[in-house]
């Protein structure tokens, strides 16, 4: 008998026509190891944990359930920490050597700040921004951080304790995109972006090849590579992240990418066969995937190795936050964390789902959990 974790929501489903179909290399495997070597080297670096979730497993009618809890990362609080800091030590790395700096003093200009000032910037709804602005802290360059109204007072403040400018725009997250890059462009900035599009690919690139670290963890973890993994999605990087390194692991496993309903670019890029932007203030809760652009790099991977995308409600994702607050040992998962664990649940829950995903008993189901309590205040709210 089907013992209920959360309640039963509305969704959507949509199964890729074109999964399996081959396409070109997004994120060959050369730059993925350089963004290893780099990341694995700073001295703060640890894996994240995979916690094993025996108990949404027996809910879901499958054999393992495994989340890869982000909230420890680099003290950042989410996945994000892996990307945009990595991809601000590359960019401000090519651009010395381009000056004509010479290896040693590049070093040097890393690691004391004894090099030109650099500025680097970028939009974000909060966790992009925040490593961003950690990486530029780091590696000694300015930074100015574009959010939108709806970024929390909480988010602003997080991302300018690392010393970096927040600049507030008008409208949603994407017209933050545009803004960071016109400003940019104007003051002779550096856009270091976590979404990729026509003429601009090279920075997000090296943001999801830093993005590969975590799934790269979690695999080596497992003893098989797992049948299924749901995915958050945002522009879609972190899930094209993961499908590279599936797929760099001997494939075989069906991703699920998971999107807010009211932001699901993504399943309507599917829909499209083509890259489509959904219009409209993108109001979800879920603030980290509340993106109507899919990024061009992400949705080339994904367009074929998906297996299937889900839009899932605002509700189920606050069921999911409180579901692993209230469980033992406890996990914190903020709003963006859990809309993978949302969908597993929805579907596992559903015959229809449940065959169209071949979910059954012999399942093992990888999750990742992209973020812990990175708005506090929110979470205390969400999950009391
Ligand atoms: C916690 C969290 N999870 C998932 C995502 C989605 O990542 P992407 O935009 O690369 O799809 C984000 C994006 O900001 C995020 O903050």
């Amino acid at each position: 008998m089907l013992r209920r974790m959360i309640p039963a929501r509305s969704y959507r489903l949509l199964l890729n026509r074109n999964h399996g179909t081959p396409g070109m290399v997004v994120l060959p495997e050369g730059g993925f190891r350089r963004a290893r070597a780099e990341i694995t080297s700073w001295p703060d670096y640890r894996p994240t944990p995979l916690v094993s979730l025996p108990d949404v497993a027996a809910a879901a009618r499958v054999a393992a359930v495994y989340y890869k809890d982000e909230g420890s990362r680099f003290g950042l609080g989410s996945f994000k920490a892996l990307g945009g800091a990595y991809a601000v030590k590359h960019l401000l790395v090519a651009e010395l050597s381009r000056r004509g700096l010479a290896p040693a003093a590049i070093a040097e200009a890393m690691a004391s700040g004894s090099g030109p000032r650099l500025t680097v910037c970028c939009a974000t709804d909060g966790n992009h921004g925040r490593s961003v602005a950690w990486g530029a802290q780091r590696f000694h360059a300015g930074c100015v951080i574009f959010v939108h109204e709806t970024v929390s007072q909480g988010r602003r403040d997080a991302i300018a304790a690392y010393g970096a400018e927040i600049r507030v725009v008008p409208g949603n997250y994407d017209d933050a995109v545009r803004a960071a890059q016109a400003t940019a462009e104007k003051a002779g900035w550096f856009v270091v972006s976590d979404t990729s599009y026509p003429g601009y690919t090279e920075v997000p690139r090296d943001v999801m090849q830093g993005y590969r670290v975590m799934a790269d963890e979690a695999l080596a973890a497992l003893p098989t590579p797992p049948t299924h993994c749901f995915i958050q999605g945002g522009v879609g990087g972190v899930a094209a992240a993961v499908a590279s390194q599936l797929r760099a692991h001997g494939g075989g496993t069906k991703l699920v990418v998971a999107e807010p309903d009211k932001a699901a670019c993504l399943l309507a890029s599917c829909e499209a066969s083509a890259p489509t932007t959904i219009e409209g203030d993108l109001d979800t809760l879920m603030a980290g995937l509340a993106c109507g652009e899919p990024s061009l790099l992400a949705w080339q991977e994904l367009e074929r190795s998906a297996f299937a995308f889900m839009a899932v409600p605002d509700a189920s994702a606050v069921d999911c936050m409180r579901l692993l607050a209230q469980r033992q040992p406890k996990v914190v998962a903020g709003e963006s964390a859990v809309a993978g664990l949302a969908a597993l649940l929805l579907a596992a829950q559903e015959p229809f789902a449940r065959a169209a995903l071949g979910l059954d008993e012999t399942s093992q189901v990888l999750l990742f959990g992209t973020e812990g309590a990175t708005d506090p205040e929110l979470y205390a709210k969400l999950t009391a």
